[in-house]
């Protein structure tokens, strides 16, 4: 009898980082390059985030935090940001997909200044699948990192003031409970396409020692294999924490 070989997978000889963030960037160029309406752009790249989404799942990533919509995009003209925001609720109405694969949705970033509509949307996504556990996605949506700082360091000063707390009680660990992203472990691998080579206020806490992998494609073109590559790259690096 002739014994099978196992297949070796991807993940076999990698590294899998426990979270990635994404910095969805380039969807306006993408479709500049076609010259196509940015609004398109977005289109487009809401479906390279579900496509990633459930790639990096199979990959056995158990946390992903995706760049939606930062508290800065707001500068751009009304009408993209009401085809963005309409994305968003077309996005929420089919939610289904992520319900099958058993995972779990959370948004993060200050929802008070969307729509009630797109609140309750969210607020919906999130309570049906409270209790999935195949993998965590995590859509920054109206998020900055510095905001989300400085809510959290909000939320502390009232309790000292309430004198429910202490000063010398404030360290790392109490702010990490009052981000956004509170029970959810670092950031271990932030992925930027587009050619941009910063992080525009996306987890500044949380990626104190991430690993950055920055690439030229543009979001609506980036693919599984782009993911792979990322994650090939991140498990060669030499993480020391500070230590040797
Ligand atoms: C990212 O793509 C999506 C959002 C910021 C909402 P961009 O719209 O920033 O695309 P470019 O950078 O202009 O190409
Ligand atoms: C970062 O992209 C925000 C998102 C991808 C949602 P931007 O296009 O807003 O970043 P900058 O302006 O180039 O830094
Ligand atoms: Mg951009």
């Amino acid at each position: 009898m002739r014994l099978k070989r196992k297949k070796r997978d991807f993940t076999d000889n990698v590294l899998v980082p426990t979270h990635i963030g994404v910095i969805m960037d380039g969807n306006g160029r993408w479709a500049k390059k076609r010259l196509m309406p940015r609004k398109l752009g977005h289109k487009e790249g809401a479906k390279t985030f579900k496509k990633i989404a459930l790639a990096g799942k199979s990959m056995g990533v158990k946390y992903m935090t995706f760049y939606a919509f930062s508290t800065e995009n707001w500068k751009r003209p009304k009408d993209e940001v009401d085809a963005i925001m309409k994305l968003f609720e077309d996005y929420l109405d089919d939610v289904s997909s992520f319900e099958k694969e058993n995972i779990r949705l959370i948004f993060i970033g200050d929802r008070s200044a969307l729509s009630d509509v797109l609140q309750e949307k969210m607020k919906h996504a999130e309570e049906i699948s409270r209790d999935f556990d195949s993998m965590t996605v995590i859509l920054a949506v109206n998020y900055g990192g510095q905001s989300e700082i400085c809510q959290s360091v909000r939320k502390i000063a009232k309790k000292v003031k309430n004198k429910e707390l202490g000063i010398d009680e404030i360290n790392e660990e109490l702010i990490e409970d009052n981000l956004y992203t509170v029970g959810i472990p670092p950031v271990d691998l932030i992925i930027r396409p587009s050619g941009e080579m910063r992080l525009s206020n996306f987890l500044i806490w949380q990626s104190a020692y991430a690993e950055y992998y920055f690439t030229d494609i543009l979001w609506p073109d980036f693919t599984e294999k782009d993911l792979k590559n990322a994650i090939e790259t991140f498990s060669k690096r030499n993480r020391r924490f500070g230590g040797i």
